[in-house]
């Protein structure tokens, strides 16, 4: 694995830095179109990258990596779009699980499974269990995600403990709608980054990011280099997150 960063002399990207990152990877099908070439190869390009970001997490201090792959909206592209990434996920599960085990990354998935095939959903639950017991870099990956449809599945799951007797209305706040979210074993992600020069959030983690910081990149994903992830992690550490409340 690349060593990014001597832990001796810089320890301080590490202590200060955000523990949880969220991406956008946005600009595959833009960085194809430069080279001419079909958008799936700019998708293929962009699942390379994500290998190197996801080894760069441990020096870095990044215990989370939450990346955005396939939302609730992605399948209104073409047919020849959705069938590329859908079998390019299934190759990239595959060929990518013994290496997490390896590499000590645990995997999860945030999303609606039951739109997906029967086979990538075999593949994503393979993965979680195989790396159930990584202890080092929690990497989740959004697939079929969409913010608004994660709230309205909590809120359903939600209704029907309250319905059930389960869960008393005066109960439900905002400590116990997140443990009906997908991402109810996550920490909220510190920072989320996007890519290609788009300064939306498109649906992605609405209710987490509440009072996360955010970074816009003109850099289109398959050009995001580990180099350039890092100086955001750096320069996160300057801010001060207040949460609302007064400057110090
Ligand atoms: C947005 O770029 C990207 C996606 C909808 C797919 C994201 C997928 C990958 C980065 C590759 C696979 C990931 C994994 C985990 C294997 P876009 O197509 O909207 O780009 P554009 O805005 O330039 O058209």
């Amino acid at each position: 694995m690349a060593r990014l960063i001597d832990p001796v002399m810089q320890p301080d990207i590490a202590r200060s830095g955000p523990k949880h990152v969220a991406v956008i990877m946005d600009g595959n099908g833009r960085w194809a179109k430069m080279r001419k070439r079909p958008r799936l190869f700019g998708h293929q390009a962009g699942a390379r990258r994500v290998r190197q970001i996801v080894e760069a997490c441990p020096k870095l201090g990044v215990d989370y990596l939450t990346i955005f792959a396939f939302s609730t909206e992605n399948w209104k592209r073409t047919q020849v779009e959705v069938a590329g990434l859908m079998r390019l996920f299934r190759i990239y599960i595959t060929r990518e699980m013994q290496a997490f085990v390896r590499e000590n990354v645990r995997v999860r998935f945030i999303g609606d499974r039951q739109r997906l095939d029967k086979n990538l959903q075999a593949l994503m639950d393979e993965a979680e269990a195989l790396t159930e017991r990584c202890s080092g870099t929690n990497l989740t990956i959004a697939l079929n995600y969409g913010g608004r449809d994660e709230v309205a599945r909590a809120t359903r799951r939600l209704a029907e403990d309250v319905a059930a007797g389960r869960l008393s209305p005066e109960h439900v706040d905002e400590e116990t709608l997140p443990r009906y979210l997908d991402t109810c074993l996550l920490p909220d992600p510190d920072l989320v980054i996007r890519t290609s020069g788009e300064a939306r959030i498109s649906n992605f983690l609405l209710w987490q990011s509440a009072y996360s910081e955010y970074e816009f990149v003109d850099t289109l994903w398959p050009d995001f280099s580990a180099q350039e992830f890092e100086n955001l992690i750096q320069s996160y550490g300057s801010r001060v997150r207040r949460y609302g409340g007064a400057k110090p």
